[in-house]
């Protein structure tokens, strides 16, 4: 869907208000806190001035206790919480700019596939073909806990109902043909019955008698995103889904990922082409490299030391508050992958960090380089998108992840680094679809 020397654009707005970006100069000045639109209105027409074709919310409904045991710590220092929940925000924002995208997540672990396959379809008609749902199996403890498990469901059993959940909201979305609907007002005949199927579903996890009680939205189904790095998580991907969010960190771990993803579609019988990957990167602009470095400083001077530990801790659902002086990460590997939880980035973190670094150290990074990092003036900045976009055979774009703050950094982002990529080709100028899934095209 994606494969194009035009690079696909998006930022992730799921942590706009915690990794302590709420205390930077700029951040959230002159916006009520969180809960009012006004500020994500604002940023969806940033967004649309810059073309981005997606703005995305992620979401786990947990509060985490990894760290120390308890709630204090991510609540003082807001990591991972609050986490609303933004699906609200969707029908404002699309209101607010007309050809952006949106992807909301939501998790095939806690729901029920009708009420999803009903709720995006909803979510379609009302943006008018311009939502996207982030497919996630869910692996939080606490998340569990809130949804009535005392055992988080292992991986691999999470995934194989996350299976039959696509399945089943595939053959919602296929139950009622389009052209369904007749709305014949001299005889009276609303829709044609002969378009609307049963879908009897009766699987291991569901039972589903079907059809939807709907009228097909403008993208038949929402766009597909599967961030998934197991193998599981990558058969979803490569079955499913229209686009993957990745987390690789440096070239040859990207074109690896790519490969691997490749390799999957092809046995699926679908074509590299159809699954777009979204890179996850941190940008910072600025006028001079030495700037860069100071907006660098100020911002990672704004974190508490201890906070990254914290995220560590809610991220891998480890202890992390047990890291003892000149522990190094490996040395928490072990511990990682018994959680059956995301390994896969925190093996990528093992790969791609100097093994020497101790967890402290590595603790407050963590927050900050997990993902790409491109700092610089707007032409360096391009120059690494170009390159990175090229290396990983230009089929997809990247995601603004963690670390930038509203509205300053996204504004610059727009109005400096993407009329740079316009000028090469690389960013379109204009939207030229109605749907996400054209624009993605
Ligand atoms: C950019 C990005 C966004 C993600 N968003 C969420 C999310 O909102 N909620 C969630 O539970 N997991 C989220 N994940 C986690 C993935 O769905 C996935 O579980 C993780 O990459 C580990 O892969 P695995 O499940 O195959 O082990 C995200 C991952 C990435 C890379």
């Amino acid at each position: 869907m994606s494969q194009s020397p035009t690079m696909h654009l998006a930022a992730d707005l799921s942590f706009l208000h915690t990794d302590y970006l709420w205390r930077l100069p700029g951040s959230w000045v002159g916006y009520d806190y969180y809960s009012t639109s006004e500020f994500y209105e604002e940023i969806a027409r940033i967004a649309q001035r810059g073309c981005m074709d997606m703005l995305f919310f992620g979401d786990t409904g947990g509060t985490p206790e990894d760290f120390g045991g308890s709630h204090e710590a991510p609540v003082r220092y807001g990591a991972k919480w609050p986490r609303h929940d933004m699906a609200p925000m969707i029908p404002l924002m699309a209101k607010a700019a007309p050809n952006v995208g949106f992807a909301i997540t939501m998790s095939t672990t806690y729901h029920h596939p009708f009420y999803v396959a009903r709720f995006f379809n909803a979510l379609d008609h009302v943006t008018r073909g311009r939502i996207a749902w982030n497919v996630v199996t869910s692996a939080y403890k606490n998340e569990a806990a809130n949804y009535g498990f005392d055992e988080m469901m292992d991986h691999d059993t999470r995934y194989l109902r996350a299976e039959e959940f696509v399945e089943v909201a595939f053959k919602l979305w296929n139950s009622v043909e389009p052209g369904a609907f007749i709305g014949d007002r001299e005889t009276g005949i609303f829709a044609d019955p002969s378009k609307v199927h049963r879908i009897d579903h009766r699987g291991t996890y569901f039972n589903v008698r079907g059809p939807l009680p709907a009228l097909p939205s403008p993208q038949h189904r929402p766009v597909i995103i599967q961030a998934g790095l197991s193998g599981p998580g990558m058969d979803l991907a490569a079955r499913y889904s229209d686009l993957q969010f990745s987390t690789r960190r440096t070239v040859p771990s990207m074109q690896q990922h790519r490969g691997a993803l490749d390799q999957k579609l092809q046995a699926f019988g679908r074509d590299p082409r159809d699954v777009g990957i979204l890179w996850s990167i941190r940008i910072q602009v600025a006028d001079s490299d030495a700037d860069a470095q100071e907006k660098e400083r100020r911002y990672l001077e704004a974190i508490p030391p201890q906070a990254g530990l914290v995220e560590l801790s809610a991220q891998y659902n480890v202890d992390f508050s047990k890291a003892r002086p000149g522990m190094k990460l490996a040395d928490f590997a072990d511990e990682v992958r018994n959680q059956k939880g995301n390994y896969g980035s925190f093996d990528e973190l093992l790969k791609t960090t100097d093994p020497s670094q101790t967890v402290d150290e590595f603790g407050r990074r963590f927050l900050v380089d997990r993902i790409l990092v491109a700092a610089g003036t707007p032409k360096k900045i391009a120059d690494k998108l170009e390159e990175m976009h090229a290396a990983s055979g230009s089929n997809g774009g990247f995601i603004l992840g963690r670390g930038y703050s509203a509205m300053d950094n996204i504004r610059e982002f727009v109005e400096h680094v993407v009329p740079e990529l316009q000028r090469r080709g690389l960013a379109k100028k204009a939207y030229t679809g109605q749907t996400l899934r054209e624009n993605l095209n």
